[in-house]
């Protein structure tokens, strides 16, 4: 883990919504894992006092690139940063996706739960992995890439429905090993439930609101079930990715 000021190297807005930041560091970038999230935060930035998570959205050579939905108001003091402004990046923190090697996975988004899931794609191609991607948003505004399968819950792109609809029918026509997901609560629970009826390995990562981001504040756990018994995780420490069928 390293605490590092560096400039915006690179800045691409999406829409209104979604912006991506670029950093350039050969050491945070050597150690980051696909699952694992920085805290950014503004360098002349007052408020909010506590630096925010994001997850690693991608990674070329030494750049590390942030996906970010502005949602309330450290995201929207991220989304006026011009290239150069500095930025104060904690991390990498947290445990990242297992990657098993040749196996057919099925990978679920929703909205900002394609960040770390994109990042997670390259790790997956590189161990041979045969991989179907599915993605859900609000409207077209919440779709990153053309080349996944898309739902929509207007219909403006892709299928109109939820990305959970698909899930099922896929599961039941294809012999998946492991499915990976990251996404609203919602769709969580509902993956969960359609996964259990398959046996297929389940990974979540967790977006809980997080105070300190390195398992001092237990500000961001959360339960799940060990041999057993429900027990307290801290999504930043011991997570932010969980066996999806232990999270109660
Ligand atoms: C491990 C991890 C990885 C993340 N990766 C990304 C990412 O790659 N890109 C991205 O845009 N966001 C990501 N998030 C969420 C991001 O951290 C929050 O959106 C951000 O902290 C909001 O800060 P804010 O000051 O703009 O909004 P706030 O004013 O703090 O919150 C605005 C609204 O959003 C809600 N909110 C805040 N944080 C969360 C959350 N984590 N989950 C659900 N609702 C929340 C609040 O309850 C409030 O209603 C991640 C969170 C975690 C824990
Ligand atoms: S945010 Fe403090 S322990 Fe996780």
């Amino acid at each position: 883990m390293f605490y590092k000021v560096l400039p915006i190297v690179e800045k691409e807005v999406i829409n209104n919504k979604y912006f991506i930041i670029t950093f350039t560091n050969f050491e945070m970038a050597e150690q980051s894992c696909p699952g694992q999230f920085f805290k950014l935060k503004g360098l002349e930035q007052e408020f909010p006092i506590l630096p925010r998570p994001f997850s690693v959205f991608k990674k070329e050579d030494s750049k590390l690139s942030f996906l970010i939905k502005v949602v309330g108001t450290a995201t929207k003091n991220l989304s006026q940063l011009k290239i150069e402004e500095r930025v104060a990046l904690l991390g990498p923190l947290g445990n990242g996706f297992q990657i098993h090697n040749g196996k057919k996975v099925l990978i679920v988004s929703g909205g900002i739960g394609y960040a770390p899931l994109n990042f997670l794609r390259d790790g997956l191609n590189k161990a041979d992995n045969e991989i179907t991607f599915f993605h859900g948003g609000k409207n077209a505004n919440d779709v990153f890439s053309k080349n996944i399968r898309i739902y929509t819950e207007d219909g403006s792109i892709g299928e109109k429905g939820l990305v959970t609809d698909g899930v099922e029918e896929f599961l039941s026509q294809n012999q998946i090993d492991v499915v990976y997901t990251c996404g609203p609560e919602n769709m969580l629970r509902k993956v969960k439930e359609i996964c259990e009826g398959f046996k297929t390995k389940l990974y979540m990562s967790m977006e809980t609101v997080m105070a300190c981001g390195i398992g001092s504040c237990c500000g961001c756990a959360i339960k799940v079930e060990e041999n057993g018994k429900p027990v307290y995780k801290k999504v930043c420490k011991d997570g932010p990715v969980f066996d999806g069928y232990k999270i109660v």
